[in-house]
């Protein structure tokens, strides 16, 4: 079964968990990159990345094309960014026509947000069978236990 993994990350612990979960299953990963840059500090931080989120926005992403059709299972991983899931995430569901896949679910946040944030994902994914989700707070400041987790969740998802 050939995986992929597509995640964004801003801080890095989405990145965190991607890269176990990659290790994992011996899966492709794909960071998105977008030309977009968003403020990385203090109240701006927040305030664009929230708004960008509230407003819909696409932003272009960077990354050469990605053949899906390569792969039978996605794993998309996401920072919560005000309940939700970020916008190179939706540009990423926006730009390829996900269909018929088996999708997985991950997320990092601060504290809640995630089940708000997976309920959205697969809204916004129809016509794919999702088959796990799960959510790290601040995986970073925490890493053997969410990498544990990670290498848990992602030997779960290959059983099915
Ligand atoms: C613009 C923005 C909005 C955020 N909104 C939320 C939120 O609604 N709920 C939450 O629990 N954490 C929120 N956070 C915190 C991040 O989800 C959290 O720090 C996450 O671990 C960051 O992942 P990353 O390091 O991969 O970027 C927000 C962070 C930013 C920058």
């Amino acid at each position: 079964m050939s995986t992929l993994i597509v995640y964004f990350s801003f801080d890095g612990n989405t990145k965190f968990i991607a890269e176990k979960i990659a290790e994992t299953l011996n899966a492709d990963i794909i960071e998105l990159k977008t030309s977009k840059k968003y403020p990385t500090e203090g109240f701006l931080k927040y305030f664009c990345g929230g708004k960008s989120v509230i407003f819909g926005e696409k932003p272009k992403l960077t990354n050469t094309s990605i053949d899906l059709n390569r792969y039978e299972t996605i794993v998309i991983g996401t920072p919560v960014w005000a309940g939700s899931y970020t916008p190179p995430i939706k540009s990423f569901i926006r730009q390829y026509k996900i269909q018929g896949k088996q999708i997985a679910l991950f997320a990092s946040h601060g504290g809640n947000g995630a089940e708000k944030c997976f309920a959205k994902l697969k809204e916004a994914l129809p016509g794919n069978k999702f088959i796990g989700e799960t959510a790290y707070v601040e995986p970073k400041k925490n890493p053997e236990d969410s990498s544990s987790k990670a290498v848990r969740w992602a030997s779960d998802i290959l059983a099915v």
